[in-house]
């Protein structure tokens, strides 16, 4: 929690070639400096600083931003890590901001949380009452170090033991209730305990904070209407979908080695650690999803996902395609082998073993490739082939990523995908934009999957190249902003990237005197957004003549208007069973039409 205006204050205080060149070596070409990118491997510069903009850009990788994204991107560290690191070297004295009533009420949540962690783990070293359990993790080959590292802790059976520990503590029933802790259902006279009996895996966040436990069901005599696993609820502090167990532990070894391995279960995560695989997290009962990568992707651009060797495996694995196409994530799966988890692989191979089967990973979209190959029938045939391209680019068509990523992520991934289906990249492209417009989703047949994001959308229409081109602009003349506020607002981006970004970048055109890009990527720390952004304001200085390409814009973008309100009025006209003929109607619409044609021709810009 920092203050906007420190912010600020480091931001300017920075010089961003100087910072950037302890690490790169800048040489000056013109009003920019150019080195070789930091971030992926090159012969010839391509990565360019400007001072006066106080942003770098690499045209070979697409990676942007402002000097705490380089801080980011570098060390692998978060952003208020990167303004910490850069106030530092400057001297700059941090002012914190002060806690708001959803910060405190997130501390209060970790704090009893963090007392119930205590609670469980003297339960489970308690002489007598831990006894079995401890037999148990013992057999399991799960050691006393490796459980104090993480905590391990028991539930008690009975009702209310912890309720009455609480209450002795001093803890409200109602923040006890909040955490998860403890259930109160109407059927039921009191409150009472939600983990009995339970094996406790405490869930800690990288902020070292206890947001959420997980108890493993241990008597084996339960019933089958008995989770296996239960978690705690979903609270401000926990979110299931987006949480990693282990990464607390793991986000060192993940940054060192630039690599993590995310397996399914607690147990698969605990048996690696204690086997010196320090850069393994687990999925909470959920496949890998975007949240999940877009966390990892600060840490790290190589994660390899294992897989039990069970069918739900298997799925899961048919499920992550959607997520390599995330950008900047190179994304790889492994499958144990002989019915295991790798929690016993680990334990009766050894982690060499396991680390053989981590370097033997295959790449996601290969593996995914490879699957739907040998999904149709007779495999070997050109038609079955072509039956896979179709289906295989399909699911890329699907994906929100493809589009809406940065434009040089999608020239490495359209490449990637030519090698792997020997198709010309141009090929590919068409293919993908042709299976666009056949896509349910357009139509609203099919309800998004819950791991994707919420839109899909076609290939870029000259709308949407009007809109982009929009921005483009802003982001280099921020001063036109009045003139395009006169005719739309961010609420008519409706694409799942630009949207956000369109209102983050009115804002800031219309925020202050004389905005700075800069100043617009301290407001938006998440990498893919600052590339975006950098991306957007570089294909616009590079096309220039800004008041043409912006009168051009908001010209298309007028008669797009106009012709949806022509649309309504004809629908609304056409209900109403009015007097017009369709033939009319049509008329009418075709005018327009031939209108938004001309101004195609006119705006050649729009056609990128
Ligand atoms: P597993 O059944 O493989 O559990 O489920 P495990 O972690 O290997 O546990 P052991 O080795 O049998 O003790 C894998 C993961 O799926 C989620 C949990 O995250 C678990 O670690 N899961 C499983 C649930 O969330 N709920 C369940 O009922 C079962
Ligand atoms: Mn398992």
């Amino acid at each position: 929690m920092i203050d906007q205006t420190t912010i600020r204050q480091v931001q300017n205080a920075a010089d961003i070639v100087e910072i950037i060149g302890q690490h790169v070596s800048l040489k000056r070409a013109g009003r920019n400096f150019l080195g070789l990118c930091p971030f992926h491997e090159e012969k010839t510069p391509s990565f360019s600083v400007s001072p006066t903009k106080g942003i770098f850009k690499c045209f070979g990788c697409g990676a942007g931003g402002s000097v705490f994204q380089f801080l980011m991107r570098k060390d692998r560290i978060s952003f208020p890590e990167a303004v910490r690191s850069l106030a530092q070297q400057l001297g700059i004295p941090i002012a914190q901001r002060q806690a708001g009533p959803d910060d405190q009420r997130k501390i209060h949540l970790a704090d009893v949380n963090q007392w119930a962690a205590g609670l469980f783990r003297k339960n489970l070293l308690h002489p007598d009452h831990g006894r079995a359990v401890r037999r148990y993790l013992d057999d399991r080959g799960l050691t006393a170090q490796i459980q104090e590292e993480f905590k391990l802790g028991l539930a008690l059976p009975g009702w209310d033991n912890l309720i009455r520990a609480a209450t002795t503590a001093g803890h409200s029933s109602e923040l006890l209730i909040a955490a998860g802790l403890v259930t109160a259902s109407q059927s039921a006279r009191a409150p009472y305990d939600r983990f009995r009996n339970r094996l406790i895996f405490p869930i800690v966040d990288v902020a070292q904070r206890v947001v959420a436990f997980a108890g493993r069901v241990l008597d084996p005599d339960s019933d089958a209407n008995t989770p296996k696993y239960l978690n705690s609820p979903q609270t401000v502090l926990f979110d299931k979908s987006s949480c990693l167990y282990g990464l607390n532990a793991a986000r060192q070894a993940i940054a060192r080695k630039n690599q993590a391995i995310v397996v399914e279960g607690y147990t698969d995560c605990l048996m690696a650690h204690q086997n010196g695989l320090a850069n393994v997290v687990a999925t909470m009962g959920t496949a890998l999803t975007s949240e999940h990568a877009a966390i990892l992707r600060r840490f790290c651009d190589r994660v390899v996902v294992v897989f039990d060797s069970d069918q739900a495996g298997r799925a899961a694995a048919e499920r992550a395609l959607d997520i390599f196409l995330r950008p900047r994530i190179a994304l790889k799966v492994a499958r144990v082998p002989d019915d295991k988890d790798p929690c016993d692989y680990i334990d009766k191979h050894g982690s060499e073993a396991f680390e053989q089967l981590i370097a033997n990973a295959a790449d996601a979209l290969e593996y995914k490739w490879q699957l739907t190959r040998q999904a149709q029938a007779d495999p070997a045939s050109p038609a079955a082939k072509h039956r896979a391209i179709r289906e295989f680019l399909l699911a890329v068509a699907r994906s929100a990523y493809f589009d809406a990523s940065d434009p040089v992520w999608r020239g490495l991934l359209l490449n990637h995908l030519a090698k792997l289906l020997s198709v010309p990249p141009p090929q590919v492209l068409a293919m993908v934009n042709r299976l666009k417009a056949q896509v349910p989703g357009f139509t609203g047949r099919t309800p998004p999957s819950s791991d994707s994001p919420a839109q899909t959308q076609g290939p870029l229409t000259t709308f949407e190249r009007a809109l982009r081109q929009l921005l483009q602009v802003l982001l280099n003349k921020p001063s036109y902003i009045e003139k395009v506020a006169a005719v739309l607002g961010p609420d008519d981006f409706t694409d799942p990237a630009l949207g956000p970004l369109a209102q983050a970048i009115f804002k800031w055109a219309a925020g202050s005197d004389q905005p700075q890009l800069a100043q617009l990527l301290a407001d938006h720390a998440d990498l893919e957004q600052a590339d975006l952004i950098t991306s957007l304001a570089q294909e616009g200085s590079q096309k220039g003549n800004f008041q043409d390409n912006l009168a051009g814009a908001l010209d298309y973008i007028n008669t797009h208007h106009r012709q949806n309100q022509l649309r309504q009025t004809a629908e609304a006209l056409r209900n109403a069973q009015a007097d017009l003929s369709d033939q009319q109607i049509n008329q009418m619409l075709q005018q327009v039409q031939s209108q938004l044609r001309t101004h195609d021709q006119r705006n050649p810009g729009l056609r990128v």
